[in-house]
Order: structure tokens, then C-alpha cells, then sequence
């Protein structure tokens, strides 16, 4: 049978990745898909290192449309990132009649409800696994494996990047740029890292899993969202101290009042595997009520675990080129008019446990107020220290971990502990989650 042809849009970390998996596996991959599966055009922005690496065997242009217009090219793989041109370009392609791989998580928390409304109405096939975890297959174990589950929770390290400046912020004692920088140079970061570290990636990633998950809409919109730039080195030693890693979590949750979706430095206990999870690796927890908790665990960045998603992509596709499109997998798990609306529960009304740190003047009587205040808003204590201070120091930290609290009751009590006169500076409170 002839190859299946396929156009790359992007030839950067993923795009050549893409190309080097597909021209080294070649024999195994042609085993599995039925078909060859051929790289016949390559679009980016400008030619020269492209050409560089493919020379004369593959055709590369500067304009996205001439790959996406030709009658022979099956699948059009989005890898150039952002929100456009890349959803112009795959409404485009989905218009032509062609299937579409894409790693951009960016791209689909925004405009995923459109863009896969659009293909099914065209009756092309949508694949993204690469745009959740990098090579770890997340998005195939929720959509197929797990369907026989009720999904009641998903929680996950997945972004590769500021899961590498934590770990090496906390085993090398680095500082946090000069991981970043790192991290951009090994092709981890996104093309602007404040996406990476203010949690906007995982955030997007997120919303893809909560949606397949839970069967709703995507909804970046209801993300609460905080990175880890502010992090400070003595929080990630204090938890430490309290037997505990801080990591960039993300956590979608069905609540009986709603869907929980936030992503925010968390307090994980050191025994658990996701507090062990190093370096850009990524592992997603998911709780179905028939399968228990299952853990995917692996590369969540860089060039060829991206790629091995992608290709993957790629070979689903081409089995299921010639079926007829109702037996096609749904984008996004559930089928389209049976998709739920659900209440998403906003970041206030989160019930969560906290660690908090807190400077005081080093004083009679400043812990009986704090504590005080804390019992007013139904915030219980589970454990406390405090930082002996140096010779001469008159002040010092009080740290400690709460249990399970309303977060609305959180925000109204720190709000009262910080205009005591003897509370020195703002409350650094960072949620923690058991994950039992
Ligand atoms: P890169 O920045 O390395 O590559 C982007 C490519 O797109 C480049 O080849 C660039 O061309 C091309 N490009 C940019 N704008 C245009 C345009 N208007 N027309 C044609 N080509 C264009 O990105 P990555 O490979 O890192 O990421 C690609 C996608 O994969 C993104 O959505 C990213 O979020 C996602 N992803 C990335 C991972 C990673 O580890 N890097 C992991 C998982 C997902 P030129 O070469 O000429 O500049
Ligand atoms: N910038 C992303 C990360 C790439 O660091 O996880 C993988 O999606």
C-alpha cells in the first residue's frame, strides 16, 4: 500500500524530533500502522536550517498554506505552537478535509471546543497526545483505557520545566535563572517561559484533562492559576525539614459541588512517588472509582519524548484513515451531545490543608494571637515549629501545617494574622495535598 504523507508545519525542538523518529523506526512503524508514513513537505519560518538537515528529499516552505492546499498530503502535523497562526492553520487544514496531529496544549485550551467541533463536522480526526505530559500516553490511557471509570481525580506534575528548576533549585541548591536558562537551552521551555513558570502550561494542559476526564467543554477560563517564580529556597527547605517536596501540581477534582481546576505549588509528602517524580520528568495520578489510583510516569520534554506522542498520533491515524468517522475515538473522550455542563468551583471555596510561614518579632504572646485568629476562622493546626533565631535577631519564622480548611476561611484569617503589629511580613501559605 502507498505511504500515508504527511505535512509538517514547524521544524524545531518537536518537528525534526518528529522527522528523526519517523526516518529511524521507519520499518518497525510501517509493521504497526499498515503503511508507510511519509514526511512529504515541511513549512517554517525560514528555510535554511531546515534544509540543512532534510536537504533535497523533503520540499521545505516559508508559507504554511502551500503544504496544507496539496490534494496529496493526509495529515497535517501543528507543531509551530501558540494560538495563531496555529488555529487558523488547523481550521484550515481541518476545512481541506485533512486529519490533524498537534502538540499545542496552548492552542487547545483556547480554541479545542471549536477546533474539534470542526472536525467533527467534517469528519477528520483531531490528535494531541503529545500536548499533555510529552511522551507519556495520558491522553489514550483516559480516552480509551480507563472508560469503564467514573474519574474522580487527576493530579499531576505536568510541566516539565519548572519541575526541573525545583528539583535542581532543591538538590543543587542552583539559583532559579540559571535553571531556567538551562531548561530553555535542552528545548523544555516553551518559546515564552513565563508561560512554564507562572503554571499558564500546565494550566492549559490541565483543562484538556479535566475535559476529558470529566466529559465537559474545555474551560481555561476556570483555571486558577500560580507558578512557582515566587517560590523562596527556605519554603522548599522547610518543607523539607517537615517531610514534605514542594511541586507545580495541577488538580482537577469532581466535588459534589463542582469541578475543582487549579495549579499551584503544593506540598506533597516525601513517602508519595509524584514527590519523587525529578528533573523534566512528568507523572500524572488518576483516580477512577473502579481502578483505584494509577500513576503515568516519564518524559514530559524535549525533542524525541515529544515525538514518540507524535508519532504515535500519527500511526492511530493512519490505522483509522479509511474508517468510516463515527467509529473514530471522540476528541474528547465522551460523545459530542453527551458531553455534561458542570459547575466549575471557584479557588475559594477549595477545601485543602496549608503549610504557612510566618515573620514575627520574637516575642511574648505573637503565637497565642496567631493561633487565636486561626481558631476564630475553623483553621486547625496539625503541626508547628519555629526558627531559632540568630544571636541578636529579634524576630523569626513560625512555620506551620494546618488541616483540612475552607480556603475562603484561610484568605479571611491571613488577612487578620498579617495586620497584627508583631507579623513583620506578608503569610507565604503554599496548599498541600495528602494524595492518598
Ligand atoms: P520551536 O520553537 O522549537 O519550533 C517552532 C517551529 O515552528 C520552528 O521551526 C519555526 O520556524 C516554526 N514556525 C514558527 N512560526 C511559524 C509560522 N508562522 N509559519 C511556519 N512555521 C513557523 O517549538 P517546539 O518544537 O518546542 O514546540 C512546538 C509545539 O510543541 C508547541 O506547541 C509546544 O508547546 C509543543 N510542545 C513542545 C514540547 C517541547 O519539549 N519542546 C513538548 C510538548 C509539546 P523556524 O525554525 O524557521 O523558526
Ligand atoms: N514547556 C513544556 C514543559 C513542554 O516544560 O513541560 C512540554 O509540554
Amino acid at each position: 500500500m502507498q505511504s500515508i504523507k504527511i505535512g509538517l508545519l514547524g521544524f524545531g525542538t518537536v518537528g525534526r524530533g518528529a522527522y528523526n523518529v519517523l526516518r529511524r523506526n521507519q520499518q518497525e512503524i510501517t509493521r504497526r500502522a499498515g503503511r508507510g508514513i511519509e514526511v512529504a513537505a515541511i513549512a517554517v519560518r525560514s528555510a535554511e536550517r531546515a534544509r540543512a538537515t532534510v536537504g533535497d528529499e523533503v520540499p521545505v516552505v516559508t508559507d504554511p498554506s502551500q503544504v496544507i492546499s496539496r490534494d496529496d498530503i493526509d495529515i497535517v502535523v501543528e507543531l509551530i505552537g501558540g494560538y495563531e497562526p496555529a488555529r487558523t492553520l488547523v481550521l484550515e487544514a481541518i476545512n481541506r478535509g485533512k486529519h490533524v496531529v498537534t502538540a499545542n496544549k496552548a492552542m487547545l485550551a483556547k480554541h479545542g471546543n471549536e477546533i474539534f467541533e470542526a472536525a467533527r463536522a467534517r469528519g477528520v480526526m483531531v490528535a494531541f497526545e503529545a500536548a499533555v505530559a510529552g511522551g507519556i500516553p495520558i491522553i489514550k490511557a483516559l480516552r480509551e483505557g480507563l472508560t469503564a471509570n467514573r474519574i474522580e481525580w487527576i493530579a499531576g506534575i505536568i510541566n516539565g520545566t519548572s519541575n526541573f528548576i525545583l528539583s535542581e533549585m532543591r538538590a543543587r541548591g542552583l539559583p532559579f535563572a540559571a535553571v531556567l536558562a538551562e531548561a530553555q537551552r535542552l528545548g523544555y521551555a516553551e518559546a515564552d517561559p513565563t508561560f512554564d513558570i507562572e503554571g499558564i502550561d500546565a494550566a492549559h494542559k490541565l483543562a484538556l484533562l479535566s475535559a476529558i476526564a470529566f466529559g465537559v467543554p474545555i474551560n481555561i477560563d476556570a483555571a486558577y492559576t500560580e507558578g512557582i517564580a515566587k517560590l523562596a529556597a527556605e519554603d522548599i527547605r522547610y518543607a523539607e525539614q517537615l517531610g514534605y517536596r514542594i511541586k507545580l501540581l495541577g488538580i482537577t477534582k469532581r466535588t459534589a459541588t463542582g469541578i475543582e481546576l487549579r495549579v499551584h505549588p503544593t506540598l506533597v509528602p516525601i513517602q508519595r512517588l509524584l514527590a519523587n517524580v525529578e528533573g523534566a520528568m512528568n507523572a500524572v495520578l488518576v483516580k477512577g472509582d473502579a481502578v483505584g489510583v494509577t500513576l503515568y510516569y516519564g518524559k514530559g520534554a524535549g525533542a524525541e519524548p515529544t515525538a514518540s506522542a507524535v508519532v504515535a498520533d500519527l500511526v492511530d491515524v493512519t490505522r483509522m484513515h479509511t474508517a468510516d468517522p463515527e467509529n473514530h475515538v471522540p476528541h474528547l473522550a465522551f460523545q459530542p451531545d453527551h458531553m455534561a455542563e458542570l459547575p466549575w468551583l471557584p479557588i475559594d471555596q477549595t477545601v485543602t490543608s496549608y503549610y504557612f510561614r510566618m515573620r514575627v518579632a520574637d516575642q511574648p504572646g505573637v503565637l497565642a494571637d496567631i493561633t487565636r485568629i486561626l481558631a476564630d476562622g475553623h483553621i486547625s493546626i496539625d503541626a508547628l515549629f519555629q526558627r531559632e533565631p540568630s544571636e541578636g535577631e529579634n524576630q523569626t519564622d513560625i512555620i506551620m501545617l494546618t488541616h483540612d480548611a475552607v480556603e475562603r476561611d484561610v484568605d479571611a484569617a491571613v488577612r487578620r494574622i498579617e495586620q497584627l503589629p508583631t507579623v513583620l511580613a506578608p503569610v507565604i501559605r503554599i496548599r498541600e495535598e495528602e494524595l492518598g
